[in-house]
């Protein structure tokens, strides 16, 4: 599986969101890092059609998703930034929502969301009606919602966001685990959420991709243009985002 971009950009009125963003995904983890504004976001609402590009392609195994249209979406999912809250249903009751949305039958999505539900823990709750789950407990069914269907490609925008350290590892492991033949492509903020995990780390700044690399060779490289204060070992993926992203005009 590929998706690749091309030139892709998008503009609000004057301002440049997206940049000329080129680049192509294959199956694994990858981690998308870059200060607030840099354009994580508009690309990820570019993948699942929320928002109309300016110009440029999103290409999937060759052919245009907007041209692929329903058949894409149906092998996409969707975890946003932003929580649409639908406070009046269950958990159980918003999943089996979601799962009539992606088209799934519903004996087999019954069954599905009783697993889903156990791997994000929140079995024991699934009765209770969203508006009274804390942050986290909301995070992790837009979790579920978003892995239900086995889609082909995942994009989750800050899926940890709100976690505790606990749930955090659990669901950076649930989700390694599921990327297996699968795209995976996750915003954060927390380095270290995506440095065990990720196949290769998409650096970017101000709407354009600044580095794309495995975070071993990425370490490795920053490493050398360093004062070398520090041994290799001691260097992570804080230090490539350091080196990279950082500047005073953010
Ligand atoms: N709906 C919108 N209308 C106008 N401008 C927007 C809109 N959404 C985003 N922008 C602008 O596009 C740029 C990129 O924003 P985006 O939300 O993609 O960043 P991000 O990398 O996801 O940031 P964060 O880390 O804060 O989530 C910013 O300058 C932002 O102000
Ligand atoms: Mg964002």
């Amino acid at each position: 599986m590929e998706l690749e971009f091309k030139e892709l950009t998008k503009k609000y009125g004057e301002n440049l969101a997206l940049d000329g963003f080129t680049t192509t995904l294959e199956n694994g983890v990858y981690g998308l890092l870059g200060p607030n504004g840099a354009g994580k976001s508009t690309l990820m609402n570019l993948i699942t059609d929320n928002i109309k590009r300016t110009s440029g392609s999103i290409l999937y195994n060759g052919k245009d998703i907007l041209e692929l249209g329903a058949k894409f979406r149906q092998k996409l999912g969707y975890m946003p930034q932003q929580q649409g809250i639908y406070g009046n249903m269950t958990a159980k009751e918003f999943l089996m929502y979601m799962s009539s949305v992606k088209g799934v039958k519903r004996s087999d999505a019954k069954k599905h969301i009783e697993q889903l539900l156990e791997i994000v823990n929140l079995s024991d709750v699934a009765g209770k009606k969203l508006a009274e789950f804390s942050g986290g407990m909301k995070q992790r069914v837009m979790l579920a919602q978003a892995v239900m269907n086995e889609p082909e490609v995942i994009i989750l925008d800050e899926p940890t966001a709100g976690l505790d350290p606990k749930e955090r590892i659990r669901m950076r492991d649930f989700i390694k685990e599921l990327s297996e033949n699968k795209i995976v492509l996750l915003a954060t903020h927390v380095v270290s959420d995506i440095e065990k995990i990720s196949k290769e780390i998409l650096l970017m700044k101000k709407g354009s991709l600044v580095q794309k690399g495995t975070p071993e060779n990425l370490i490795k490289n920053v490493w050398q243009k360093s004062d070398k204060s520090k041994t290799i070992e001691q260097m992570d993926l804080e230090d490539v985002y350091m080196f990279y992203l950082d500047d005073n005009e953010n």
